[in-house]
């Protein structure tokens, strides 16, 4: 169920710890497109040691990024469970050198440090074979003569089999929502591999609410969802509804040594300003070490944008979506009164920032983070036909944020529009 906690939130951050950290290869993908064996892929156990893993110490450090929530991997597609799990041998406790409860770890960290706990749980499972025992809907023996969609591959369905293997996801998610205090998000993935009706997704999230009646849950349930999850290409217009953008600060969800290939941090911060001007919020992932200790590039991007969002707090929390970019070539939020406009800026003005079609006069305007005033005038306004003109912000010498520079603009009163022929509408109409 949507929660205001989730509907305020702007950062959270996404974690993918797990065996795949050991080698140098993908989460779960790698054995599923044979880029190793199975039997390679599961001998990553043996070096997983989360040594030096601190869940206090991440915790601090999601703070210093600013972020409200954190969602960490109980499960992938591996089936490996970062959890003491009753209904599997196959987890980070039994089968590898860390032999402890991950999870319990984790959510006790971010609880205490007020961050809002959230749990990514893959549907599939494609090291169990009662999960390889229905194909597609739709699809038949013959459509499925090798595992891509992790079917029985040529072989009878067993339904009945199926019907345990979903059984077992909801004994896990039992675990995962009764052993470790309240988990206020659950993030599925994998949904694709089946259909609503195969996954029996009405009945399941009428379950999970049994479970906790305001858990958060994302879209990848078939429709059955709280809130929409692009991933790595940002939208162009935020999605109907709640929504959280993921990304990678590389090219890799979890820890790989040869991707080397990051964003630098005033592309993440970037980023993030896209999603909050378009009204939803930004998850950031982090792959960590199979120690448990952060790439320090990983790191110093979170530092980066927590210290940009300090800077910033009231253009980015409280805020709403802002302007249409024909108002303002740029981001924008709106504060909850409607009273002020935060303007983003990512390049250095040339002269003045322009806005148009704004029918409330301008009270003051300021740079963000130093606190200058700027000098504004107007040109084009017809008064009399309530035609607001342009307004001109006098930006070309003001200090610049290296990452993305914030100009508060003070309104007399709420944010009305004027759309340039006279019809006068008030905000997010
Ligand atoms: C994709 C990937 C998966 C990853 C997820 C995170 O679905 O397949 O490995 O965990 O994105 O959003």
């Amino acid at each position: 169920m949507m929660q205001d906690w989730f509907r305020n939130a702007k950062l959270g951050i996404f974690i993918h710890y797990g065996i795949y950290a050991v080698g140098d290869v993908s989460e779960s993908w790698s054995f599923h497109n044979g880029n190793i064996s199975y039997e390679d892929y599961m001998k990553q156990c043996e070096g997983f040691t989360a040594s030096k893993f601190d869940a206090k110490k991440w915790a601090e450090l999601f703070q210093k990024a600013g972020a409200q929530y954190v969602v960490m991997t109980a499960k992938h597609h591996d089936g490996v469970a970062l959890f003491d799990t009753g209904y599997s041998d196959l987890s980070v406790v039994k089968k590898t050198p860390a032999a402890r409860d991950l999870v319990k770890e984790y959510t006790a960290a971010m609880r205490e440090a007020g961050l809002k706990v959230g749990l990514y749980y893959s549907l599939i499972d494609w090291s169990d074979p009662r999960y390889r025992t229905v194909y597609p809907e739709g699809m038949k023996k013959e459509d499925c003569l090798n595992d891509i969609y992790g079917s029985p591959a040529g072989k009878e369905e067993e339904p009945e089999k199926w019907q345990e293997f979903l059984e077992f996801n909801n004994h896990q998610l039992k675990e995962l929502m009764s052993n470790y205090g309240t988990v206020d998000l659950l993030w599925f993935d994998g949904d694709w591999e089946r259909s609503a009706a195969q996954w029996k997704m009405p009945e399941f999230r009428e379950y999970l609410h049994t479970l906790n009646p305001n858990v958060v849950l994302n879209s990848r349930m078939q429709g059955y969802g709280d809130y929409e999850t692009p991933e790595q290409g940002i939208p162009l217009y935020g999605p109907k509804g709640e929504w959280e953008f993921c990304t990678t600060i590389n090219d890799s969800w979890g820890y790989r040594p040869s991707d080397n290939d990051y964003k630098s941090s005033g592309q993440i911060v970037r980023m993030f300003c896209d999603c909050i001007t378009l009204g939803g919020r930004m998850l950031l992932d982090i792959g960590p070490k199979e120690d448990g200790t952060l790439d320090e590039r990983q790191e110093k991007v979170l530092l980066d944008l927590g210290g940009w969002i300090h800077d910033h707090e009231e253009a980015v929390f409280g805020t709403e979506k802002g302007l249409d970019y024909n108002h303002f070539l740029g981001g924008s939020t709106i504060s909850a009164d409607k009273k002020t406009m935060y303007l983003f800026v990512y390049d250095k003005p040339q002269e003045t920032l322009c806005v148009k079609g704004i029918k409330t006069p301008v009270k003051r305007v300021t740079v963000l983070h130093t606190g200058e005033e700027l000098r504004f005038s107007y040109t084009g306004s017809l008064p009399w036909s309530g035609i607001p003109g342009t307004l001109w912000i006098w930006a070309g010498e003001m200090s610049i944020h290296p990452f993305a520079t914030v100009v508060k603009v003070e309104l007399e009163d709420e944010i009305t529009y004027n759309l340039g022929h006279g019809e006068v509408v008030t905000f997010n109409e």
